[in-house]
């Protein structure tokens, strides 16, 4: 019997890099544009840092990490999520000591065990964004017009900014005795996991997605009128600064993350194209983590989008742009085959990307093929060409042609090229 891949875990193929490739070259720019350096982390880390960073009793530790013991009987865990191991490193490499503005992006795989379905996978990847050492909200502000502006550079302008704060360590711990009195009086109405999570995580309860909890909480307390006055404040200036930049955004005071490190401003990028999975990116402040795991107190913020959902809605919305060789070489028959393989290598040494498929056939059906291929224009070969060493050049938009000798491939491939970046 053939081997089969693991569940949730998907290949991906080359008729899907296109996607790929598109997002990650967009990603790389406009995090570039806001002054991000890329980071690169391990998929292996210490199983404790996710306990100690994401929360020992949230659904990711709990039931949703990879995780095995080494040789040595030591707990490892493959990353379910980027942030805890970029403040691993942060710390470990003493990065945030002189007080700077840290600003990163990673982009990589993450593994989190949980029940596959559509833009639920347990191999699934992220471009993760974080910045330190700013504990203004500008940077809140800042950070969901770059994930704003990243789904707007994709043409994704519909996915809707929700937005919230989760207060501090000052006013959370009122809302949650006043959550948890509100919710002990439904108690039994509730789900078995919201009963649980009642006394450890009440705040889950609110974005628990089964429908008779999320009517039950219909009438719980806003957090957004527990919160202090610096954490009121804070909120307020974020907001200001997302109309004052167009950001389309609604304040949910039922948002709230599936991680504990967060502190105030928390936020999620959601659509209905996505069915039951429907935010394709979150995230938020976090200005205890760094101090939880040993740094100094470093604020910090950031978010990540999931590019399995991401891709999904591209792919759903827009065709993907077919790539096209920009040249096809069509040999005619076998010498000319032979005499291609040279030819061919100069012209890519050259920068170009040409085709040859190393077999003849008559034009009509070499220039069929080349028409499938979509290739920019093609060089055709054959045994009246080898005669007298010259190759014919025919341009497939207009269907001109050209005759040119071997001496002046280079010349050709350079006038080739710059024919195609005017294009
Ligand atoms: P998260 O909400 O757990 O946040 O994940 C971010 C995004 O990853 C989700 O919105 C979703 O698009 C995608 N995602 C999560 N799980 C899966 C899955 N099983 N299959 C496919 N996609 C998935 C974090 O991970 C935080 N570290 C974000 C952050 C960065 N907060 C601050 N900095």
């Amino acid at each position: 019997m053939s081997i089969k891949s693991i569940r949730g875990f998907k290949d991906i193929l080359p008729e899907e890099t296109g996607w790929w490739q598109k997002v990650e070259a967009t990603a790389s720019r406009v995090a570039r544009n806001f002054g991000f350096a890329e980071f690169r982390i391990p998929v292996l880390e210490r199983t404790e840092l996710f306990a100690r960073s994401i929360g020992a009793d949230t659904d990711i530790v709990e039931k949703e990490m990879f995780s095995f013991a080494d040789r040595h009987d030591e707990s490892m865990t493959m990353r379910p999520e980027a942030t805890a191991g970029i403040v691993r490193a942060l710390i470990e490499h003493n990065l945030a000591a002189d007080g700077r503005p840290l600003k990163y992006f990673f982009i990589g795989p993450m593994f989190r065990y949980e029940r596959p379905q559509k833009g639920r996978q347990r191999q699934f990847h992220q471009l993760d964004v974080e910045a330190f050492n700013v504990a203004s909200p500008h940077m809140d502000a800042e950070i969901v017009t770059l994930l704003d502006h990243f789904l707007a550079e994709l043409g994704l302008s519909d996915v809707t900014m929700n937005i919230n704060s989760l207060g501090c360590r000052e006013c959370r711990p009122g809302f949650k005795s006043r959550l948890q009195e509100f919710l002990r009086d439904q108690k039994e109405e509730l789900c078995a996991d919201c009963q649980r999570r009642l006394e450890t995580n009440p705040l889950r309860v609110l974005d628990c997605k089964v429908p008779r909890c999320s009517e039950l909480v219909q009438d719980a307390p806003s957090i957004l009128d527990s919160l202090c006055g610096e954490c009121r404040d804070h909120f307020g200036v974020v907001q200001d600064d997302l109309r004052r930049t167009g950001v389309n955004f609604i304040v949910n005071p039922k948002l709230v993350r599936g991680l504990d490190y967060y502190s105030r401003t928390t936020f999620e990028a959601q659509t209905g194209d996505l069915g039951a999975q429907n935010a394709v990116a979150g995230g938020g402040r976090y200005d205890e983590l760094v101090r939880s795991l040993g740094g100094g107190d470093v604020p910090g913020i950031g978010f990540a989008v999931g590019l399995e959902r991401l891709i999904m809605l591209l792919s759903a919305k827009f065709e993907a742009e077919p790539a096209r060789p920009d040249l096809y070489v069509a040999a005619l028959d076998d010498d000319s085959v032979t005499a291609c393989f040279g030819l061919v290598q100069q012209l890519r040494r050259n920068g170009l990307w040409v085709e040859a498929d190393y077999s003849s056939g008559s034009l009509k059906s070499r220039m069929r093929r080349a028409d499938k291929l979509g290739a920019g224009a093609t060089l055709i070969v054959g045994p009246d060409e080898l005669a007298r060493k010259q190759v014919v050049i025919r341009f497939m938009d207009k269907g001109e042609q050209a005759e040119v000798s071997f001496e002046k491939i280079d010349d050709l491939a350079a006038s080739l090229a710059a024919r195609l970046s005017e294009e």
